[in-house]
């Protein structure tokens, strides 16, 4: 697996640190609201597990799975909802926790999908910000990182569904996924 790897971009201790400073950051802009901490499916599991334990006040968690619709290079900006909240979130405060932006279309339609339900507000915190692609001008609230135009795995992030339990992030070598 590590093989793989060009190059480590953000080692576990530098992930640590900087989830923390978010997780501060979070509590205190959120203090005294009900909160519902929504993970993005599966990109996010790793960084969520880590920032919810960081956040020192009540919450709730839910999660969605989505998936674009066609494929990644002629992306029309809508979404499937694979799975969505169990929960109403009307006068509930939102965060949505992603992994890594791209595009931009996939949160997007997300947010705006969710503000048509009469949430108290709809936020977003990526771990990962890739500016140089962005297509959609999307707001994006908290970013842990951002990155390089390079193919990121590493820290719930993957490669056909692998690379998702590296501990790191790194950038995958080009001839891992062009055969
Ligand atoms: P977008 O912002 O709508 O283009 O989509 C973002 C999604 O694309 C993320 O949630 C990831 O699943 C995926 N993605 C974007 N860039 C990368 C990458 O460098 N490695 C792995 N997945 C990526
Ligand atoms: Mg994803």
């Amino acid at each position: 697996m590590k093989d793989n790897i060009q190059e480590v971009l953000i080692s576990e201790q530098a992930l640590a640190e900087r989830i923390e400073a978010l997780g501060k950051e979070i509590t205190k802009d959120y203090e005294g609201k009900k909160l519902l901490v929504v993970g993005i499916l599966k990109g996010s599991n790793i960084f969520m597990s880590d920032l919810v334990r960081k956040i020192d006040m009540p919450i709730q968690l839910d999660f969605m799975m989505v998936s674009s619709y066609g494929n990644a290079t002629a992306s029309t900006g809508v979404v499937k909802i694979i799975k969505d909240l169990e929960q109403s979130i009307d006068d509930t405060h939102v965060l949505i926790i992603e992994d890594i932006i791209d595009s931009g279309l996939t949160l997007k339609y997300l947010k705006e999908m969710l503000q048509t339900r009469k949430p108290a507000s709809v936020h977003i915190c990526t771990l990962l910000d890739k500016p140089a692609r962005r297509k959609e001008t999307v707001d994006v609230n908290y970013v842990g990182f951002k990155v390089p135009d390079a193919f990121i795995v590493g820290y719930g992030i993957d490669y056909a569904e692998y690379y998702r339990n590296l501990p790191y992030v790194g950038i995958l070598k080009r001839e891992a996924y062009e055969k």
